[in-house]
């Protein structure tokens, strides 16, 4: 079968792969009809995450048809439709039972990253019972793809760690597809305003239409000072880091307000530099998350009634064929006006 395999820092390919084998009875094989290229993928590229190894199948996004499922598999059966999660969740151990399956023992963010992942024409999923969901009858499968992990990751790390209230003030720190997500679920509460920073015009516009109040070009080094002028001085409620550069989590920490929170998204790959001589005294939360995707079948039910519209996300389409181009696409996001890219293989 056809997979792209990363093989070190700046080094991908599309290559011819052995199709996976269930190894557990818990295992499903799954055809993946759709995936989609996440910002973590460019993180993994620069070499910002050691855990992925060279001859790793990449990607933790997608839709796709049951091809095999092994005997312990109760809940889906070859020919099912499926929504593909970014975490594998045993649903057994102790991080599983708190409600924490980024964490699990012997799963959480694995495709992609410690396993072969969904950028290839079949996949293996371990623990297919609690890691997979049904796609509901007459669902549109790109907006599905949205919900493997973007839609999850901007709304549980973001909105629901940033405690986002009605009448609050957010700034949303990145305008990447991670970051619309948070700004398309923070309007689930009401927010007064949304403050988009980003350094790309095309998806601040994009934010705009997303229901952003105020955007800032970041481009010339003054977000901070121009977003303490538009809050009077006080600072935001809401700083949510949606991009895993020191530069961008160091204006969410200029910019939280007393008594705010800084809710971190971003994949870091180097440290940063914690003001906490100045943050002490200002009663902040800081929280950090890997998604655990526990919000999924809240999402689904929100799609599915289009209250969400994460069709909104897609700007591109390509074949499994083209998943080189599509990575162009992708990583010269500004130049090619994209956000998400839809990878299908028929
Ligand atoms: N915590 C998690 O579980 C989790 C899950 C998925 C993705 N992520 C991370 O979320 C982040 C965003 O993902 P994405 O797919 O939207 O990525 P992306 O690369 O498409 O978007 C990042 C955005 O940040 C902007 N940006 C870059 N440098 C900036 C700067 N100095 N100032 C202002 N804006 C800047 C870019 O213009 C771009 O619009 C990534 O770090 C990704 O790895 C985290
Ligand atoms: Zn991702
Ligand atoms: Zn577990």
């Amino acid at each position: 079968m056809k997979a792209l395999v990363y093989h070190g820092p700046g080094q991908k390919q599309l290559e011819d792969m052995p199709k996976p084998v269930l190894r557990e009875a818990t295992d499903a094989v799954v055809h993946v009809t759709k995936t989609t290229i996440c910002g973590t993928d460019l993180h993994i590229l620069k070499g910002d995450l050691p855990t992925v190894t060279a001859g790793r199948i990449l990607g933790h996004e997608g839709i796709g048809i049951v091809e095999e499922a092994g005997t312990g598999v109760t809940r889906f059966r070859k020919g099912g439709r499926v929504l593909i999660s970014c975490i594998t969740s045993c649903a057994k151990c102790d991080y599983c039972r708190r409600g924490m399956p980024s964490h699990c023992e012997t799963g959480g963010w694995i495709l992609g990253n410690t396993i072969d992942g969904t950028q290839a024409e079949y996949v293996r999923i371990p623990y297919a019972d609690t890691s997979l969901y049904a796609l509901p009858e007459g669902a549109d499968e790109d907006a599905m793809v949205m919900l493997s992990d973007i839609l999850p990751t901007g709304y549980e790390c973001g909105v629901l760690n940033g405690a986002v209230k009605p009448g609050d003030t957010v700034a949303l720190v990145g305008a990447g597809p991670v970051g619309l997500s948070a700004l398309l679920t923070t309007q689930f509460y009401a927010p007064a305003r949304i403050i988009v920073i980003d350094l790309d015009d095309n998806r601040l516009e994009v934010a705009k239409q997303f229901g952003a109040t105020a955007v800032v070009n970041s481009t010339d080094g003054k977000a901070v000072e121009k977003v303490m002028a538009m809050t009077g001085g006080k600072g935001v409620d809401v700083a949510i880091e949606a991009v895993g550069v020191p530069a961008t989590f160091n204006i969410c920490q200029e910019i939280v307000g007393a008594g705010g929170h800084l809710a971190n998204i971003g994949v870091h790959g180097t440290s940063v530099n914690l003001r906490l001589e100045k943050l002490w005294s200002q009663n902040i939360t800081l929280t950090t998350r890997l998604v655990d995707a526990v919000t999924t079948p809240l999402l689904l039910k929100t799609v599915m009634a289009g209250r969400l519209q994460p069709k909104r996300l897609i700007t591109h389409h390509f074949k499994l064929d083209e998943i080189l181009k599509a990575y162009d696409t992708f990583g010269n996001a500004g130049k090619e006006r994209a956000l998400k890219v839809i990878v299908t293989n028929p």
